[in-house]
């Protein structure tokens, strides 16, 4: 509790003086002496993970100058920490629910930086809220039982306005929860487990990282025009004749993929953000956005030596203006068709684990165990000129509406949307749902290439904490044949923390607040919006 009441106590210190400058007072007020680790937690695993400049092998010639984590393991099982060859990305973290984890942060680099356990249902000290950012030097000591089930889940800078740049220039990882209800499946693992962390970047011609875009990445994000996976480009992965576990992370600041097999092949999902389906679904594509997760069963069983199969990113349209991304002027366009990776089959084998037909339980919410199923709150998604909101706010922290107030250990029922009109007025009191936010300055500019038409753009909605339920998804946009291009790959089943709200559609989620009372975030996980404020905090009381 004390180093919740230091939080907070900042907070109080921030948003007094922020009413005369929010930049300066939030770098003054966040300024803290290292914490230590505490005696009373008997931790079973201990690592540091270091946030420091280091020089990357990415492309032929000269390397590149990366942001990075590197890991140390203190103590615990040696599997816990695995270093990815010739990446930048920070270390595959592997943990065991039930663990009791310490995890010491230290800032090397020359800005403030804080560290956030996507997915990972923590307390708020653990949770790397921006209001926690450490200085250069200084050490943040993380300290939680891991509590969620198995799942693949994602560790990456939270910092206050600098989140897409720090995970841009190399700071991010990801990190593996097991438990005995996977183990039980045997799954392949192992060599046959693959995770697979896809990014987008841009070079100079000194294979140097860039940037560019200005107020249009902003606005829309970044989107480089190489893709990365691993840390590599032309990323190829030789297997056996036999079945994969891939275990994919959208680690991009901005780009939504739409993962097709080159051949026709379906795709087996298995899992999502958080873990496994109850049994496997098959797709003809899967899209896949920003800190979403994919897990996938691929069987290269039958298929010959020397055979590729290529993971592409299917053609698709309406989630990102066009008009946006030739304003940038990349070469890489969203909804184009291009591939991800390459897997070749090098070596047969005869023997291979049988897919699963029933894959995990989930206890799935209730409708009676939801606190307000007739009043849902809303998630409201806005973009003006030069602007994005959710409610109708930007970020500041410990500006908590009442609608953002939620009661720990209950279920909530939120209802996700795009209000037409970035209107900053600001929501009132709770259950002033969709009528409300509408009519801002944006409303009733008509769509096409008009101002409305650049703002139609998928979000894709990140909630802290314990994953939540998609109860419904509904489309009511004027652009059935764009939406037609992705809605086979929207996969709504099993437990997410980060959902894709394309323009047109309305997405009821069901999320318990469970244990811990504190300050939690909720945004946009395309990473230009969240630092452009497309941020709220919620209050669990
Ligand atoms: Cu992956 Cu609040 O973020
Ligand atoms: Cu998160
Ligand atoms: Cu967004």
């Amino acid at each position: 509790m004390r180093k919740m009441f230091r939080v907070t106590r900042r907070g109080f210190l921030m948003s007094a003086a922020a009413l005369a400058a929010p930049r300066m007072a939030f770098e003054t007020a966040v300024a803290k002496p290292a914490r230590g680790a505490s005696e009373s937690f008997s931790a079973d695993v201990d690592l540091e993970l270091v946030c420091q400049r280091d020089l990357a092998p990415i492309l032929p010639g000269k390397p590149t100058q990366v942001w990075r984590y590197t890991g140390n393991l203190l103590k615990g099982p040696a599997n816990t920490l695995t270093t990815l060859p010739d990446s930048y990305l920070g270390p595959l973290l592997r943990l065991v629910k039930g663990q009791k984890v310490r995890i010491r942060l230290r800032n090397d680099l020359p800005e403030q930086t804080i560290t956030h356990w996507h997915g990972l249902h923590v307390p708020m000290e653990a949770d790397g809220h921006p209001m926690a950012a450490i200085e250069t030097g200084e050490t943040y000591v993380y300290e939680f039982d891991v509590r969620n089930r198995a799942s693949f889940n994602f560790y990456h800078p939270h910092t206050h306005e600098a989140t897409a740049t720090q995970v841009y220039h190399g700071l991010a990882g990801g990190l593996i929860v097991e438990d005995e209800e996977e183990r039980a499946l045997g799954l392949p693992s192992g060599a046959y487990e693959i995770p697979l962390v896809i990014q987008d970047r841009s070079f100079d011609e000194a294979n140097q990282l860039a940037y560019w875009g200005g107020m249009h990445r902003d606005m829309f994000g970044f989107y480089g025009e190489r893709i990365l996976v691993n840390g590599r480009p032309d990323y190829r992965l030789d297997v056996e004749s036999r079945a994969y576990r891939f275990r994919l992370l959208n680690g991009s600041n901005a780009r939504i993929y739409k993962l097709t097999w080159d051949d026709g092949t379906p795709l087996t999902v298995i899992g999502v953000d958080g873990g496994l389906l109850e049994k496997p679904e098959r797709r003809p594509y899967v899209m896949f956005a920003p800190a979403e997760r994919v897990d996938l069963w691929v069987d290269f069983s039958g298929r010959p030596v020397g055979s590729k199969l290529v993971m592409r990113s299917g053609a698709f349209e309406g989630l990102v203006p066009p008009m946006a991304q030739r304003m940038m002027g990349g070469a890489l366009f969203v909804g184009d068709d291009y591939p991800l990776f390459t897997a070749t089959v090098t070596r047969a084998v005869s023997d291979s684990p049988k897919l699963p037909e029933k894959l995990a339980t989930i206890q799935h919410i209730r409708m009676e165990d939801i606190a307000n199923r007739d009043r849902p709150r809303p998630i409201a998604l806005s973009m003006g000129h030069m602007q994005v909101a959710l409610n109708g706010r930007t970020y500041e922290h410990d500006n908590v509406m009442d609608i953002e107030r939620i009661p720990v250990d209950t279920v909530q029922l939120f209802e996700i949307y795009h209000a037409h009109g970035g209107g900053m007025g600001g929501m009132g009191g709770m259950g002033m749902g969709r009528g409300m936010m509408g009519g801002g300055m944006m409303g009733g500019m008509g769509g096409g290439m008009g101002m409305m038409g650049m703002m139609n753009m998928a979000h894709p909605v990140h909630l802290h904490g314990q994953p939540f339920e998609i109860l419904s998804r509904t489309y009511e946009g004027d652009d059935a044949d764009a939406y037609a291009t992705i809605r086979d790959g929207l996969i709504d089943s099993g437990l997410k923390d980060t959902v894709l709200v394309t323009h047109g559609e309305t997405i009821r989620i069901a999320k318990p607040f469970n244990d811990f009372k504190g300050r939690f975030m909720y945004h946009c996980h395309n990473l230009e919006h969240e630092d452009m404020g497309m941020m709220r905090e919620f209050s669990v009381e």
